[in-house]
């Protein structure tokens, strides 16, 4: 065995992750939606992939040129739509990763024509709350929907604000969510979206924080897959 080759861990683990941004219409040719790129969704879908798991990426809107080799891709659209799949595949899956940004809300209505500019001036926006679906996948496990050993992994992408810095934010987060691991990224000030690297920390439900120090999002998916590996079952690696 060489001395630098690829851990090839996750062999036969099922893994289904959520990447880039939704698009949330309020007519035919307009949505709300964010700057997600994808890219670290998908570094985590090609290094899973690498390390023998049978992945799933269930993607939104995306700056990825094309999709990753031997890996499913499924596209969608808007959170709701993202909610179906998800909640769907994670009952088949041993690890499930929200790696995507979901908007948190959705125009009440979409308008069937495209919206005209008119002499009124712009009407404004009433919007809704997206269904989480994060927390509704902890929901399905504690309610045995889904398997009790499933895996699940979320994101955040936060800032320090009056109310506490990034990391305060990401332990209540991962307290809220009550997911088993939650990947806290700095963002701001060119740092994270779109951008090739990223930093944070790893956040566990068991309490254990570790520090991910900047790097590629590559290097960062495999620090994830490392912690992740260790919270997959015996007799399904
Ligand atoms: N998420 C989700 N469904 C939503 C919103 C977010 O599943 N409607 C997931 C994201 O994919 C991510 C995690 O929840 O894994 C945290 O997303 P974030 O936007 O940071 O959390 P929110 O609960 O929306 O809190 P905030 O008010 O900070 O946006
Ligand atoms: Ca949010």
């Amino acid at each position: 065995e060489r001395a630098d080759a690829l851990p090839y861990d996750l062999a036969g683990v099922r893994v289904v992750i959520s990447a880039g941004g939704t698009r949330e219409p309020l007519d035919p040719v307009r949505f709300l939606g964010n700057r997600s790129s994808g890219k670290q969704g998908f570094a985590l879908a090609r290094a899973a992939a690498q390390r023998g798991a049978q992945v799933t990426v269930v993607a939104g809107s995306t700056a990825e040129p094309g999709d990753p080799a031997g890996v499913e891709v499924v596209r969608i659209a808007t959170a709701t739509e993202l909610a179906d799949e998800m909640t769907k595949r994670a009952a088949e899956a041993d690890v499930v990763i929200m790696a995507a940004a979901v908007a948190d809300f959705r125009p009440t209505s979409v308008a069937e024509s495209k919206i005209k500019k008119g002499a009124a001036g712009p009407a404004p926006i009433e919007l809704a709350t997206n269904p989480d679906i994060l927390r509704g996948l902890v929901e399905s496990r504690t309610e045995g929907r889904i398997p009790a050993e499933t895996v699940i992994v979320g994101f955040a992408a936060e800032t320090g604000d009056e109310h506490g810095g990034v990391l305060d934010h990401g332990r209540a987060k991962l307290g809220r969510k009550g997911c088993d691991l939650l990947v806290v990224n700095a963002v701001g000030e060119g740092k994270a979206f779109g951008t090739e690297d990223n930093t944070g920390w790893l956040l566990s439900s068991t309490g254990s924080e570790t520090a991910l120090p900047l790097g590629s999002k590559t290097l960062m998916a495999s620090r994830i897959l490392d912690q992740v590996r260790t919270l997959v079952p015996d007799g399904r690696r």
